[in-house]
C-alpha cells in the first residue's frame, strides 16, 4: 500500500470511531434519564425562578450566599416548618404570599430535589485521637 492511502486508511478509520463514539455518547440518557420532576414539583421550581430564590440560596452550592444552601432541606425540616418559612418571613429572608397549592408545589420541589443527591456529599467526623475523618454519602 502507497503511504498516502495507508494514512488516509487509518485517519478514515479514527474518524469512523469518533463518529460512532460521539453518537453513543451524546444520544445516551442514562446518566440522566431516570430524573423526572413530577408536574407539581415544576410548579415548584416555576416559583423558585420567578421568585429568584436563587439569588440568595444556593441548590448543590450554586447560587446567592445569603441564605442556606437548600438542595437537602427537605430531609432536615418538616413540611410545615417548609411552609411557614415561606410565607413569614425571617431576618434577610423575605416574605412571600403564596398561596397553600403554590407552598404544596415548592415543597414537592425541595422533596424531590433532595431524592437527587446530597450537599456537600461528605460528612466529616471527629475521631477520638483528633483527626477528622471525612465520608462520602451514598
Ligand atoms: C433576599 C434573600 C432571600 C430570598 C430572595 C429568599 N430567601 Fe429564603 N432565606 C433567606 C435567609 C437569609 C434565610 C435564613 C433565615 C434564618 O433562618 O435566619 C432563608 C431561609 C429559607 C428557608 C429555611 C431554611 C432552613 O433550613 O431553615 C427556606 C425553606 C427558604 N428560605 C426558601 C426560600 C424560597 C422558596 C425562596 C423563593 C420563593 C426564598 N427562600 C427566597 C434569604 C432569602
Amino acid at each position: 500500500m502507497k503511504p498516502f492511502i495507508k494514512h488516509l486508511f487509518i485517519v478514515s478509520l479514527f474518524l469512523v470511531f469518533f463518529s460512532v463514539y460521539n453518537y453513543t455518547i451524546y444520544t445516551s440518557k442514562s446518566d440522566y434519564g431516570n430524573i423526572h420532576l413530577s408536574k407539581k414539583a415544576i410548579q415548584g421550581e416555576n416559583l423558585w425562578l420567578k421568585n429568584n430564590c436563587n439569588s440568595c440560596h444556593q441548590l448543590y452550592g450554586l447560587g446567592g450566599y445569603l441564605g442556606p444552601d437548600l438542595t437537602n432541606v427537605y430531609a432536615n425540616r418538616n413540611e410545615d416548618y417548609l411552609k411557614a418559612m415561606l410565607n413569614s418571613g425571617v431576618k434577610a429572608m423575605p416574605k412571600f404570599n403564596f398561596n397553600s397549592k403554590e407552598k404544596e408545589a415548592l415543597v414537592q420541589f425541595f422533596k424531590e430535589v433532595n431524592q437527587t443527591g446530597f450537599y456537600p456529599n461528605t460528612e466529616a467526623e471527629l475521631e477520638t485521637d483528633g483527626w477528622v475523618s471525612i465520608k462520602r454519602k451514598k
